[in-house]
C-alpha cells in the first residue's frame, strides 16, 4: 500500500487490539457510529462460538480524529479485549512475576490448519500459545476498524462498499443479487447468513446446524460489491500497480481465505470468449460508457471501468474441530489429539465485512493515489476534476 497505509497490533486475549491508519486527507467529517457499526457487523452471523457474545467491540479513537474530523495526522484506535482483565492478565503478562510460570495456558498440541505449527518452527517455541494469539481472527475486528475510515472517505464521493454470502457449505445461491438486493440485506442486522435469498439461506443454515452437531465446521464464499467507483483507479503500466491484483491479495489476506474470484473469473475460465466479454456501449444522457453485462466484475487491465467491483472470497472451513484432528507434540513429538479452542463453526458472513474493510482501504488507496490531497477539499476539487474530464470526454 502506498498513499493510505494501515497496520495492526494486538493479540487475540492481549489487553486490547490496535489499528493505525496514515494518509488520510484532513477535515474528513468521522461518524463513530458508522465505525461502531461496522465492528458489529464483523460480529453477526449464525455459527459464530461463545466469543462474540463477551466482545461488544467499540472503537476507541486515540489520535487523529478532533471535533469529529480527521486532522491529517495517523488515526490510531484501541478495541478492548473483554476478558484480559479477568481470564488472560496472569496467563500472558507482558513481565513475569512470581507464579507466573504456573500461570501460563500452554498450548503444544498444534491445530492443523493454523499458523500454530509453521509459527513455532519459525519462531523458534515451544509454546504455539503466542503464535495463535495473533494469527486468531480477532485481528479481523482492527482491520474493520480501519477499513470503517477508508469508507467514509469513500462515502465522500459516493462509493458504497457492502458485502453478500454466496454459499456456505454445500448450499449455494445460484443466481446473482442485485445491489438492491444486498444493501437490503445488509441493512438487516437480524439476518443470520446475511443471503439475499431465504429459501437458500435456509439451506445454509441448516449446513451450520449438521456441522455443529457433528463437531464440524463449514466454509463458503462471500461477494464483496463496491459500487459508485469511477473509472480510472489503478493502472495497467506496472504489475504492482494493478488493481485487480491489488484487490486480490488484500482479501487474500483476510484468515481463512484461500481462493480470490474477480468477476466472473472462474466461469470465464470455462466459457468461450463470446460469452464473457462485456460488449461497449455509450450512454449520452449520462455522458458514459456503459456495459450490458459486468463478467469482469468492474476491471479490466487492472484499472477500474466505472461498474460495480466484484470480488469473491473463498473460506475454508474453521480449522478448529470439537472432533480433533491428529496432531504431534511440539515437545515430545508423541501423537496427540489436537488442543479445542472455543471456535466459531461458521465465519462466511463476518469474512466478508473484514474483505470488505480489506477492499475499501485497498480501494482507498488507489482513490488517493489518483486524486490525493491533503484536505478534503482539496481531494474534492481534484475528483470534480476529472469528473468533468470525463463528462467531455
Ligand atoms: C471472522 C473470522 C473468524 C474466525 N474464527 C475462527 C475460529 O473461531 N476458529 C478457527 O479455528 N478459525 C477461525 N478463523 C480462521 C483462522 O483464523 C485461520 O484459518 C487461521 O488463522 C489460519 O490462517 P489461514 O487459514 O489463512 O491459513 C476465523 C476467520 C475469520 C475470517
Amino acid at each position: 500500500m502506498g498513499k493510505l497505509r494501515f497496520v495492526t497490533a494486538g493479540e487475540s486475549h492481549g489487553a486490547g487490539i490496535l489499528a493505525w491508519i496514515s494518509g488520510l486527507p484532513a477535515g474528513l467529517p468521522v461518524d463513530l457510529e458508522r465505525v461502531n457499526l461496522e465492528l458489529r457487523r464483523r460480529q453477526l452471523g449464525y455459527g459464530r462460538g461463545g466469543r462474540q457474545k463477551i466482545e461488544k467491540d467499540l472503537a476507541d479513537v486515540m489520535a487523529g480524529v478532533r471535533h469529529g474530523r480527521t486532522i491529517g495526522a495517523p488515526i490510531a484506535i484501541r478495541l478492548e479485549n473483554k476478558e484480559w482483565e479477568t481470564k488472560w492478565k496472569q496467563a500472558l503478562p507482558v513481565e513475569d512475576f512470581e507464579g507466573s510460570e504456573a500461570a501460563r495456558r500452554p498450548l503444544t498440541a498444534p491445530r492443523p490448519g493454523h499458523a500454530d505449527l509453521a509459527g513455532s518452527l519459525k519462531f523458534n517455541l515451544h509454546d504455539a500459545r503466542y503464535i495463535l494469539e495473533r494469527a486468531s481472527a480477532r485481528e479481523t475486528a482492527a482491520r474493520t476498524a480501519a477499513g470503517a475510515f477508508a469508507k467514509l472517505l469513500l462515502g465522500e464521493f459516493g462509493i458504497e462498499i457492502l458485502s453478500h454470502v454466496v454459499a456456505v457449505g454445500h448450499a449455494r445461491l445460484e443466481r446473482s443479487a442485485a445491489w438492491e438486493e444486498i444493501k437490503a440485506v445488509c441493512a438487516n442486522l437480524e439476518s443470520p447468513l446475511r443471503c439475499v435469498d431465504a429459501e437458500t439461506e435456509a439451506r445454509m443454515k441448516a449446513e451450520v446446524d449438521a456441522a455443529l452437531r457433528a463437531g464440524n465446521s463449514v466454509g463458503g464464499i462471500f461477494e464483496v460489491v463496491a459500487h459508485g467507483v469511477p473509472a480510472g483507479l489503478g493502472s495497467h503500466a506496472q504489475w504492482d500497480e494493478k488493481l485487480d491484483g491489488r484487490l486480490a491479495q488484500a482479501v487474500m489476506s483476510v484468515q481463512a481465505v484461500k481462493a480470490v474470484e474477480i468477476g466472473a473469473g472462474v466461469e470465464n475460465a470455462v466459457s468461450y470468449g463470446s460469452e464473457v466479454q462485456d460488449p461497449i456501449g455509450y450512454d449520452a444522457q449520462r455522458r458514459r460508457f456503459v456495459r450490458p453485462s459486468n463478467h469482469a466484475g468492474g476491471l479490466e487491465g487492472g484499472i477500474t471501468n466505472g461498474e460495480d467491483i466484484v470480488v469473491r472470497g473463498y473460506l475454508k472451513p474453521i480449522s478448529t474441530l470439537r472432533r480433533a484432528l491428529g496432531t504431534a507434540d511440539l515437545s515430545t513429538k508423541e501423537a496427540v489429539e489436537a488442543a479445542y479452542e472455543r471456535s466459531d463453526v461458521c465465519v462466511v458472513p463476518a469474512g466478508g465485512v473484514a474483505a470488505e474493510a480489506m477492499i475499501a482501504l485497498a480501494l482507498g488507496d488507489a482513490f488517493l493515489e489518483k486524486f490525493g490531497g491533503d484536505s478534503i477539499e482539496e481531494t474534492r476539487r481534484n475528483y470534480l476534476g476529472y469528473q468533468r474530464q470525463i463528462d467531455e470526454f
